[in-house]
C-alpha cells in the first residue's frame, strides 16, 4: 500500500496535507524569528554572527509529530546553508552547535542527512496563498491544486524566482502522483498477463510523463536564469566534492574542535526526486557511474530472449553511482519504496517476452521510454540556459549586466561555484545528464 511508504495516491511524494508553516511553541521562536528575516539577515551579512552569538542550542524534545519534525528540518537546512554560504569571505570548517546538535537529531528521526535536501526546500516548504477557511479540513491538499494556488514558506533570497524554482518542483511532484498509480497498475496487469489493460496503462503513463515535461518548462515563466545562477543555486551547494570551492576540508565538522565529526554531503538537487527514480525503475531504465555506460545495442525484438533479469541488479551502490547515492537524500519511507519497487518491476520483461504476439505492447512501453527521454532532453535544455550559458556570460564579462556588477551579485564563497560547470549535487553536470538521457533510451523494447 502506497500509504505505508508515506506516499499519497493523490499527491505522490508530497504529503497530502500542507506542510506546517510555523512551529507554534514559544520555545522554538528563536528559530522561527530567524526564518522570518532570513533574506535580510543574509543580505546584511548578519546571519553568521547572530547564529554564533544569539541563538541558543534548542532541544528537540518539544517536537511532537512528523509535521513539526519536518518543519524543524527545513528550518535547520536553510540556517545551515545560509551559515555556510552567505556573503562571507571566511571559509567555514565547523557548524555551530546551535545548528548541528538539533539538526543531526532531527535528521536521524526523518532518516535524512543533515543538509539541504529536495525534501527540505521543495516537498515540505509550501503553503496555500489563500487559506480556505470554510474547508472541513483546511490542511488537506485539493486534487486540482495548481501552481498559482501556492507559495513557498521560505527562501534564501526572498525572490519570486527562487519561490518559482521550488514551486515548479512541488507541482511536478503532485501531478506526478498519477504516473505512480498508472505505473503500479501497469505492473499489476503485467503480472496478470492482462495485455489489453497493460497496453492501456502504459499509454496513460506515457501521457502523464509527457505532462511532466511541460511542467518542467514552466520554469522559464518566472525563474530568471541570471537570478537563479547567481543568487539561488550557490546556496544549495553542499560539502562533498567541493574542496576546490572554498571549503577547507572535504566536509564540514558537525562536532566540536575536541570531538570532530566531519561529514561530506552533496547539496540539494532535484536528482533527489523519488518520482523520477520510480519511473526509471518501473520502466527498467538503468543508470551507471558517469563514463561507464555499457555499450550495447537497444533491446530489440529480434534480440535473444529471455530478457534481462527483473531486479535492477546493476543498480547496486558501488559508491560511484550518483543516482543511487541520491536515494540516501530521500526520506526513509520513499527510499524503501524504491527498493521494494525494484523487486517487482516486471513490465519490461513481460513486454519483451510477449511483443511478438502483441506488437502494441512494445509500442506503448516504448512510448513511455520516449517520453522519459524527452523529459531528460528538456531538462538538458533548461540546464543549458540556467547554468552553462550563465557561466559563459559571466566569464565573458557578463553581457547581461554592466561590467563589474556580476561580481557584486555573487554569494560569498559560493561565488567560485558560479565559475565552474558543476551541479549543486557535485556532478560534472552535462556528461552526467547526457548519459542519464541516453541510458533512458537504452531500455527501449525496439519498436522504434
Ligand atoms: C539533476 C539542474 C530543475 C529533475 C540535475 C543536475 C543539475 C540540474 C545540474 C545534475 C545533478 C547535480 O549535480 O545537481 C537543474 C536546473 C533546473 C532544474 C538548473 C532549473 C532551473 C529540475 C526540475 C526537475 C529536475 C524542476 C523535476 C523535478 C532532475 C533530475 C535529475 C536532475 C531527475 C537527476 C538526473 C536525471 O535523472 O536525469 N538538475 N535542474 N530538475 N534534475 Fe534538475
Ligand atoms: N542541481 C541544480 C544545480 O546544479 C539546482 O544548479
Amino acid at each position: 500500500k502506497l500509504e505505508d511508504y508515506n506516499i499519497s495516491p493523490q499527491t505522490g511524494f508530497i504529503p497530502n496535507e500542507y506542510p506546517l508553516e510555523r512551529l507554534s511553541q514559544d520555545y522554538y521562536q528563536p528559530w522561527e524569528n530567524l526564518m522570518d528575516n532570513l533574506p535580510s539577515l543574509i543580505l546584511s551579512k548578519k546571519i553568521r554572527k547572530i547564529i554564533d552569538n544569539k541563538l541558543p542550542v534548542l532541544s528537540t524534545e518539544y517536537l511532537s509529530n512528523t509535521r513539526e519534525f519536518r518543519r524543524a528540518y527545513t528550518i535547520l537546512a536553510f540556517l545551515t546553508h545560509a551559515y555556510v554560504w552567505a556573503f562571507n569571505e571566511n571559509p567555514v570548517d565547523t557548524l555551530p552547535q546551535q545548528i548541528s546538535v538539533p539538526f543531526v537529531k532531527i535528521s536521524n528521526v526523518l532518516e535524512l542527512p543533515p543538509v539541504a535536501t529536495y525534501a527540505s526546500v521543495c516537498l515540505w516548504n509550501f503553503k496555500p496563498i489563500i487559506k480556505d477557511i470554510n474547508a472541513s479540513d483546511k490542511n488537506v491538499i485539493k486534487d486540482d491544486l495548481d501552481i498559482d494556488d501556492i507559495c513557498t514558506i521560505n527562501t534564501f533570497s526572498g525572490s519570486i524566482d527562487e519561490s518559482w524554482f521550488y514551486l515548479v518542483s512541488v507541482i511536478f511532484e503532485i501531478k506526478g502522483g498519477h504516473c505512480l498509480s498508472d505505473g503500479l497498475n501497469a505492473i499489476r496487469c503485467a503480472k496478470a498477463h492482462d495485455f489489453k489493460n497493460l497496453i492501456y496503462c502504459l499509454q496513460k503513463l506515457a501521457e502523464s510523463i509527457d505532462k511532466l515535461g511541460s511542467i518542467l518548462m514552466k520554469m522559464l515563466e518566472m525563474c530568471d536564469p541570471h537570478t537563479f545562477y547567481f543568487r539561488i543555486r550557490p546556496f544549495l551547494a553542499g560539502w562533498k566534492n567541493m574542496k576546490e570551492f572554498g571549503l577547507n576540508k572535504d566536509g564540514l565538522n558537525y562536532g566540536t574542535d575536541t570531538k570532530p565529526d566531519i561529514r561530506s554531503y552533496a547539496g540539494g538537487s532535484n536528482a533527489q526526486s523519488t518520482l523520477i527514480q520510480a519511473l526509471d525503475i518501473i520502466l527498467n531504465v538503468e543508470h551507471h557511474p558517469t563514463g561507464k555506460r555499457p555499450s550495447y545495442n537497444n533491446h530489440s525484438l529480434s534480440k535473444s530472449l529471455p530478457p534481462k533479469p527483473i531486479a535492477n541488479k546493476n543498480q547496486k551502490d558501488d559508491g560511484n553511482n550518483f543516482i543511487i547515492e541520491m536515494r540516501k537524500y530521500m526520506p526513509g519511507p520513499h527510499r524503501r519504496f524504491l527498493e521494494d519497487l525494484s523487486k517487482i518491476n516486471i513490465i519490461q520483461s513481460v513486454v519483451l517476452e510477449n511483443s511478438k504476439n502483441h506488437p502494441e505492447l512494445a509500442l506503448s512501453y516504448d512510448a513511455c521510454v520516449a517520453m522519459l527521454k524527452a523529459f531528460r532532453d528538456k531538462h538538458i535544455q533548461i540546464v543549458t540556459r540556467y547554468i552553462i550559458l550563465q557561466a559563459r556570460l559571466s566569464q565573458n564579462g557578463g553581457s547581461l549586466s554592466k561590467p563589474g556588477s556580476v561580481k557584486t551579485l555573487r554569494v560569498g564563497l559560493a561565488s567560485k561555484l558560479t565559475l565552474e560547470e558543476k551541479g549543486t549535487g557535485g556532478t560534472s553536470l552535462l556528461p552526467f545528464l547526457k548519459q542519464c538521457r541516453d541510458e533512458t533510451g537504452d531500455s527501449a523494447a525496439g519498436s522504434w
